[in-house]
């Protein structure tokens, strides 16, 4: 169920750098490599460390993901894995925004709406931010985006309806493994065909998982907030969604 890539085209130029993996090119110009690294930030960049391992659980986790997401009609830019730290996947331009998908309240909503972390929400909440380092990602809203020309209303439509179905799916893929899925953030990208489908990663950097039963944070916010036990938490969220794959 975990798509591997074999004959993986070798890595060729750096293209790339971000806070948690690094991205080369391949011979094949629709194809790039992504290595996971186990560098972690917070708060823009502002809060550094490392998460021992965390590349390659963040690997295999968004490999899962994506693998699943595939399989039920979710275009995603994965290829496949090639080894522990590595994937292959559809060279895409980036979105420039991030998408969140909130079905309990916490963080920054918390924050925004005053209610208590914890609260379930009626229905989900669907957030988009501006990736921009320099004005600290800031919410904005679907005129913003229209304005800045991030995206067309057409392509609004989609990357909203897709990251419903998507947190449909994945609600539906983890808590029969014990996990509630509180919120996470999404991103799109354009491959050179000109259709959207789902890139980045999907992992316990980009997602709240909680203990179904006893409400432990199992994912970043330990690293956050300082709460210990975080490689724990990552490989514990891994070990989970292993279950019932493949055998
Ligand atoms: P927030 O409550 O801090 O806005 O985070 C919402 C979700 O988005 C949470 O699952 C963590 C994820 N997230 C990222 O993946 N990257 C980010 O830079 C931030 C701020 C949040
Ligand atoms: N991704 C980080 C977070 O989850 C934000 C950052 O990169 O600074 O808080």
């Amino acid at each position: 169920m975990i798509k591997e890539f074999t004959n993986a085209p070798e890595a060729r130029e750096f293209m790339y750098e971000g806070k948690a993996k690094k991205i080369y090119t391949t011979d094949d110009p629709e194809l790039v490599r992504i290595y996971y690294k186990d560098d972690a930030t917070a708060f823009d960049g502002k809060k550094r460390g490392t998460i021992l391992d965390k590349g390659v659980v963040n690997n295999r986790t968004s490999g899962i993901f994506f693998s699943y997401l595939e399989d039920n009609g979710i275009p995603t830019h994965f290829q496949g894995l090639v080894n522990e730290r590595e994937m292959i996947t559809e060279r895409v331009e980036i979105i420039q925004v991030e998408v969140v998908v909130r079905n309990v309240v916490a963080g920054s909503l918390a924050k925004r709406i005053g209610l208590a972390e914890g609260t379930v929400l009626a229905f989900p909440v669907l957030e988009f931010y501006y990736k921009s380092d320099e004005l600290g990602d800031p919410l904005i809203n679907e005129s913003h985006m229209k304005v800045l020309n991030l995206a067309t209303p057409e392509e609004l439509e989609i990357i909203g309806g897709m990251a419903l179905r998507i947190n449909g799916l994945m609600v539906g893929f983890v808590e029969p493994r014990g996990l509630r899925l509180v919120d996470f953030k999404l991103e799109f990208g354009k491959n050179s065909k000109g259709q959207i489908i789902l890139a980045d990663e999907i992992s316990p950097d980009t997602c709240r998982f909680w203990d179904l039963e006893t409400g432990k944070s199992l994912d970043k916010d330990r690293f956050r907030r300082d709460l210990g036990e975080v490689e724990e938490a990552y490989h514990e969220v891994l070990r989970r969604l292993e279950v019932g794959l493949n055998g």
